[in-house]
């Protein structure tokens, strides 16, 4: 009947639990993150991505693409926003970024007016999450919730971009492994691929494809013979004509929609990876089902950018606030 001291023991067991936990839910990244130290700040990232929507509707692909390229590369950590220094060349000036990355003014607008706000509160990760999710919605895709609190890294190199990012060449068991590599099931590797229904490629991109794909044949047998040759005029062979670029969705290249998906089947994927889905069973029926169910897809996209978002993340006092997206704080 010696109850007191067992009660006293759980009673303790209980209290360093609430404690384990609230020290975790600190450092865990929350919707709604901001509602208290800065409420305006989805608002403001808002209004600064319509703007810039709005003057160049290509900005919403450029500024989806660059948060895949910030979470990929060392976690969702805005390394891809910073600058190179004479002693130090960033991700973004990768080939891989420079020169076809896109958004950053963007970025440094609306950090400006958060800045003027809420100084020193509102993460530069933060702001490109909200603004690749405000970037899918104004382009007819779902709106989700984006969970906030990433902190800003200090470190970016551009040797760290080619065994982080995919490469358009590469075939369907190198995707899935890379994107495994990120914690990604080849399902979600196929539904973020979708993020290709906006936005557009330089020819140098996918020009193997057409002039140079291996030692027996020049153009690639998968890609639809009269789409590649739209795609020579578009693209003439050895150009070196840097600014030439064509939209990757044929049918509706500002809209989030299946039209990927609607390509791929046409045997009009832009890239070998895009195309390559055709290539295994469970790859190519899900190719198939996105095209069929567009609502299915856009709800997976939505959850799947949820997760890339959570990648590798800073949290609680760990990286810093950037003053400035562009620079590490001194
Ligand atoms: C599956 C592996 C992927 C490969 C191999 C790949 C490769 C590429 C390449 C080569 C380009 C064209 C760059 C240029 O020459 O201008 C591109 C553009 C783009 N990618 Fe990906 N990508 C992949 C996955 C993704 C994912 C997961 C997303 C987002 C969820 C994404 C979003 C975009 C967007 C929106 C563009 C257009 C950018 C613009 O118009 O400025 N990509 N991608
Ligand atoms: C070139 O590509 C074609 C079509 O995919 C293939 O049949 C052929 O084996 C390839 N040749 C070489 C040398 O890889």
């Amino acid at each position: 009947m010696s109850t007191k001291k067992p009660n006293c023991m759980s009673i303790i067991l209980v209290l360093v639990l609430v404690l384990c936990q609230c020290i975790r839910l600190k450092a865990q990244l929350q919707v709604g993150f901001y509602a208290a130290s800065c409420s305006m700040a989805e608002f403001i990232v808002k209004d600064e991505v319509r703007k810039g929507v709005s003057s160049d509707k290509g900005m919403a692909a450029g500024l989806l693409r660059m948060h895949f390229h910030d979470c990929f590369v060392r976690g969702c950590d805005g390394s891809v926003l910073i600058d190179s220094t004479p002693s130090n060349t960033a991700e973004k000036d990768s080939p891989a970024n420079n020169p076809s990355l896109r958004g950053y003014e963007i970025i440094d607008n609306a950090k400006a007016r958060l800045e003027a706000s809420c100084k020193g509160v509102v993460s530069c990760a933060d702001i490109l999450a909200f603004a690749a999710r405000d970037s899918v919605e104004m382009t007819g895709g779902l709106g989700y919730d984006v969970p906030g609190g990433r902190r800003d890294g200090r470190i970016s190199l551009a040797s760290d971009i080619q065994a982080n990012l995919p490469a358009p060449t590469l075939n369907v068991n190198q995707l899935t492994q890379m994107f495994a590599n990120k914690g990604f099931t080849q399902e979600e590797m196929v539904t973020l691929s979708g993020g290709h229904t906006i936005g557009r490629s330089h020819c140098t991109s996918f020009s193997a494809r057409l002039y140079s794909f291996n030692t027996t044949v020049s153009q690639d047998p998968s890609l639809d013979p009269t789409y590649a040759t739209q795609l020579k005029q578009q693209c003439p062979q050895g150009s070196t004509n840097p600014n030439l670029v064509v939209p990757m969705d044929t049918l509706s290249p500002s809209t989030t929609d299946v039209g990927y998906y609607r390509d791929i089947l046409a045997n009009k994927g832009l890239f070998g990876s895009d195309q390559t889905l055709m290539t295994n069973t469970a790859t190519a029926n899900q190719v198939n089902q996105n095209v069929r169910n567009p609502m299915l897809w856009s709800r997976n996209f939505a959850d799947a950018m949820v997760k890339m978002g959570r990648i590798g993340v800073l949290t609680g006092n760990n990286g810093e606030i950037r003053a400035k997206c562009r620079v590490i704080n001194s």
